[in-house]
């Protein structure tokens, strides 16, 4: 069978949830994937960005990562998507991203694919699991097949999180549990989707 095509597209200012993709990166790969990481466009003015040395530095050090696209779409079986909460919800630039796809969804071109969601905020309680709630909106609407971690592997009871690896960045960059969390839930996007993708071509 064909490998498994997985996009993990994702956006960051900061650095904390490229990191996260690069685990799930890291996670796919192991699984047998086919990868593309992809971040979205920054929108943010200049002004803003460099009001911030932080991102500022973020975006020079991505600069060679390609922007998603809709091709990225198109190619992917399953797509995770990455985003740092905003009081409670996904970026705007990723929501940019998301909303430019209506051609491919009135195409019927998102639908049937696996998709999942990891995410990072300031505080533990600052609307992690909010922002990968309202992720979801969106695949309800492409028809998609949402997979979440859950509790399916041991490193879930330590993370916590079931609805997407999620990370507190006031606890500095995301750590061993994190990352394995990350590549966790990318390897069983992976494992869900070769099922799926064997049914189908069977
Ligand atoms: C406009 C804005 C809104 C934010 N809203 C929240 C929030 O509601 N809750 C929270 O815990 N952190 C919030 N944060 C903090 C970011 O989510 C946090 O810094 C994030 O983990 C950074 O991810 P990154 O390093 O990938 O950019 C906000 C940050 C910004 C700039």
């Amino acid at each position: 069978m064909e490998p498994v095509n997985v996009a993990i597209i994702y956006y960051s200012s900061t650095g904390t949830v490229h990191t996260l993709a690069q685990a799930a990166v890291e996670g796919a790969e192991k699984a047998g994937a086919h990868v593309r990481l992809r971040k979205v466009a920054e929108t943010a003015p200049p002004e803003a960005v460099n009001a911030r040395p932080e991102w500022a530095q973020h975006l020079a050090d991505t600069a060679e990562v390609a922007e998603a696209g809709h091709d990225d779409l198109e190619w992917a079986d399953a797509v995770l998507f990455g985003t740092p909460t905003r009081f409670g919800n996904p970026a705007g630039q990723l929501r940019a991203f998301i909303d430019t796809t209506g051609p491919l969804w009135f195409q019927g071109k998102l639908a049937d694919k696996v998709y999942s969601a990891f995410t990072a905020s300031n505080t533990a309680h600052g609307g992690q699991e909010s922002t990968l709630l309202a992720l979801a909106n969106t695949f309800f609407h492409w028809g998609g097949i949402i997979v979440p971690p859950g509790y399916t592997d041991p490193i879930q009871l330590r993370s916590g999180n079931p609805y997407g690896t999620s990370h507190v960045t006031a606890d500095g960059p995301p750590g061993d549990v994190a990352l394995q969390a990350a590549r966790h839930q990318a390897r069983r996007v992976v494992d869900t989707t070769a099922s799926l993708k064997a049914a189908r071509t069977a």
